[in-house]
């Protein structure tokens, strides 16, 4: 088993881009596949999470070629052939790993085929809800048996079955039920909407923009009209907002820090990061240098002594995985931090409401526990101690930024999950922990393949 060892640092110069969006290369790896040709993909999240999607996505007929790859991880540059919407049976289960993003958009990519598929995944992906997407989808006509030891989970057995256009009040601010839906409105006759009850991440909408498929957007409705073939098309993903803010985090609490990130998505759907550490005092810029399909650029951030904050509710969904991060930003700063209506978190990797209170009070913090989030009273010295991540990729990196500053040696166990989203996450750490500052130092080795 894995860990990660380490001790407060004194300085933080660094500049370097982050892996893929996670999002977006779910995303690319799947309208790629169903589109009418050739896609080249760049900057691909080589993950174990987005590499199970793309091998949904092979065993059902889109084959792909690997251009460059980052060695024992997995496609950076690729190309992928795409079925024109006609997908056919896989030989075996699919399995989708950790990934509730796979599981949840390829459910819907499913639902209205004419052959059946069983989605699987790991033990923690095994115990989250899926009736948020197999409600939906049953509206729709959808046959999906949820056979999972816990009920409502999965694995998902996907029968055949021809599916009706419907609108959908979606109970909960969730992208991924939205592009679940959206996906299974491609294969059904006529007009699907789906109605967030807040702003949630548009990759989906801004990723079908760009494959010329349309959707329609009035207010929170959003509405596809079935049988669009997406046209094939070239896409470069942006960096990760999600994983550079656990060092946007460590560069904003160490005063007299600057850290420069480059080339990172900055869709407005996910930068409330951004907003909170301003708030709480760091200082920072964002020159967005390409807005086609998704705004990319650069953050600069320059550290100061940090006060607490109170999140909006309309923040919550933009800035959900990062509130494990944010709530190590409001341990370090002076004053209270409050992150209330993040009921959400209990359904992630783990429940991420106890799982970032218990490892906070484990490193000295002062944190109350609420059934939608948690109250910290930020400024007390943290200490070292071991955290377990229980296998969550967040947990496991938020936890090492809170080591950055804490008395001792921090030990994080159970860290292999972190490949689920951020491959060369403790490249990055050692480089930050022995205080180098070369780009040379954060550069991830690809090698060319074809
Ligand atoms: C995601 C949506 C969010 C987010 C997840 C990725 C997506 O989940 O937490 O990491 O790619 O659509 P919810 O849809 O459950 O909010």
């Amino acid at each position: 088993m894995s860990e990660f060892r380490v001790k407060a640092i004194s300085k933080l110069h660094a500049e370097f881009s982050v892996p893929g969006d996670k999002s977006m290369s779910h995303r690319a790896a799947i309208f790629g596949g169903l589109s009418n040709g050739v896609c080249t993909v760049r900057n691909f999240l080589p993950s174990e999470d987005c590499v199970n999607t793309l091998n949904a996505m092979k065993a059902l007929g889109a084959r792909y070629e690997v251009l460059d790859e980052l060695p024992g991880y997995g496609p950076v540059n690729l190309r992928i052939h795409g079925q024109s919407m006609k997908l056919s049976q896989p030989a075996a289960p699919i399995d989708c790993g950790n990934a509730g993003t796979g599981m949840r958009l390829l459910a819907g990519l499913l639902a209205g085929q004419s052959f059946s598929t069983e989605l699987f995944g790991d033990a923690s992906l095994s115990s989250r809800p899926m009736g948020r997407i197999t409600v939906p989808l049953g509206q729709m006509g959808a046959n999906i048996e949820t056979r999972g030891e816990k009920p409502g989970c999965a694995p998902l057995f996907i029968h055949p079955a021809k599916l009706n256009p419907i609108t959908y009040d979606m109970p909960m601010a969730s992208a991924q039920v939205k592009s679940a839906v959206l996906l299974a409105g491609m294969f059904a006759e006529g007009k699907t909407t789906v109605i967030q009850p807040a702003e949630t991440r548009d990759h989906t909408e801004r990723m079908l923009a760009s494959f010329r498929v349309n959707t329609n957007r009035e207010g929170n409705a959003i509405s596809i009209v079935g049988g669009q073939v997406p046209e094939s098309c070239d896409f470069t993903v942006p960096g990760d907002i999600s994983s550079a803010a656990f060092w946007l985090v460590a560069a904003a609490a160490l005063p007299g820090s600057r850290l420069l990130i480059k080339d990172v998505g900055l869709n407005p759907t996910r930068t409330a990061i951004l907003k909170v550490l301003s708030r709480m005092g760091a200082h920072m810029t964002e020159i967005e240098h390409s807005s086609e399909g998704e705004p990319i650029g650069n953050i600069e951030i320059h550290g100061a002594a940090l006060t607490g904050t109170t999140i909006f509710i309309e923040e919550v969904p933009n800035l959900i995985d990062e509130i494990p991060v944010i709530a190590v930003a409001a341990a370090l700063a002076q004053g209270k931090t409050i992150i209330r209506n993040a009921k959400e978190l209990r359904v992630k990797e783990t429940d991420r409401i106890t799982t970032v209170v218990n490892g906070l009070r484990a490193m000295g913090a002062d944190v109350e526990e609420f059934e939608d989030g948690m109250e910290i009273a930020g400024g007390k010295p943290l200490h070292a101690a071991t955290i377990d991540s229980c296998g969550d990729h967040r947990i496991a990196m938020a936890f090492a930024i809170a080591g950055l500053f804490a008395e001792g040696e921090t030990v994080i166990k159970n860290t292999e999950c972190v490949n689920t989203s951020y491959p060369g996450f403790s490249h990055h750490l050692d480089a930050i922990l022995h205080e180098r500052s070369q780009a040379a130092d954060f550069t991830l080795p690809t090698l060319a393949i074809a």
